[in-house]
């Protein structure tokens, strides 16, 4: 029991003032517990809503690809200058610090290597993404994908169930088949999908007539940065998913695989988040590179 002697007496009861409700900056996401959108605001940053997130999970499906052999020199330095890292539950406890202060998006599906067909088949147990902290699960869905639509469509629903229990966000992230065209009508298609099963972002590639994607899909889209382009296109590519209504990127390739990975991911911020044009972000890169 609290000592109850010399207890002082309640005064300060803010009598007109009224208590503030602070609203949530994230599209789609006001009515979520208080547990999801604290992770949401640790992904995406509460002063714009959006996100600078660093992927490295490419390894569970390709292995060792350039510039994520070594995850210890290549991306662990680039750490403080993103806003939260996609990895696997491998990478998490192999190589990245534990004392890191990033939130982390679990890469939260596997099946399959680039050898064989697209087909992810199982998703993390409820336990293991808690046990990690994970700040939101990332699962893939395949749509138009007809061997592995049904079953990523029903992982992205199973791990949204888990999310909801313990107040992780889940991240749709839509695979798009080699058959697929890559257009605008498809994305509003699987990125829609990916929303309506529940998922509170959704990672998708950019496209012409992306405002359209963006504007149809009720949760925050970010956009995969997609292979290896030089960088001023990248940082392109960046102000025109924001400029057409993204949260942020999920960008891997553009970041790890550029002569200047560290100048590179800087430039990327400042377009999301201080809204350098494309020119000025490349400048940007040309001096942190020198
Ligand atoms: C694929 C992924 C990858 O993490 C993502 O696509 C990688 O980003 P980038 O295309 O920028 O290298 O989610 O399912």
């Amino acid at each position: 029991m609290p000592d109850m002697d010399n207890f002082k007496e309640a005064s300060a009861f803010g009598v007109g003032t009224p208590q503030k409700t602070v609203g949530f900056p994230l599209k789609g996401c006001g009515n979520l517990d208080w547990g999801m959108k604290n992770r949401l605001a640790r992904i995406f940053n509460p002063k714009d809503g959006r996100s600078l997130m660093l992927a490295c999970d490419h390894g569970f499906i390709m292995g060792p690809t350039g510039g994520v052999e070594r995850i210890d020199l290549s991306i662990v330095p680039l750490l403080k200058y993103a806003d939260c890292l996609m990895c696997t539950r491998g990478i998490l406890r192999s190589v990245i610090p534990p004392t890191a202060d990033i939130p982390v998006c679990l890469r939260s599906d596997a099946g399959t290597s680039i050898l064989t067909n697209l087909n992810d088949n199982v998703v993390i147990a409820a336990e293991e993404a808690v046990r990690v902290n994970a700040a939101a699960m990332a699962v893939m869905v395949a749509i138009g994908d007809e061997l592995t639509e049904a079953k990523t469509v029903a992982n992205l629903y199973h791990t949204v169930d888990i999310g909801q229990k313990y107040g992780i966000p889940v991240m749709g992230v839509t695979a798009v088949g080699k058959q697929m065209t890559r257009d605008a009508k498809y994305f509003r298609l699987a990125t829609r999908m990916c929303a309506e099963n529940g998922a509170n972002i959704v990672k998708t590639y950019y496209t012409e007539g992306f405002e359209t994607v963006t504007s149809s899909c009720p949760v925050p889209i970010v956009i995969a940065g997609g292979k290896k382009v030089p960088e001023r296109d990248a940082l392109e590519l960046a102000y025109r998913a924001i400029n057409d209504g993204a949260a942020g990127v999920d960008m891997g390739r553009n970041v790890f695989q550029s002569e200047h990975p560290a100048a590179m991911i800087r430039s990327v911020g400042a377009v999301i988040h201080k809204g350098l044009k494309p020119a000025e972000a490349y400048e940007m890169y040309q001096d942190l590179a020198k």
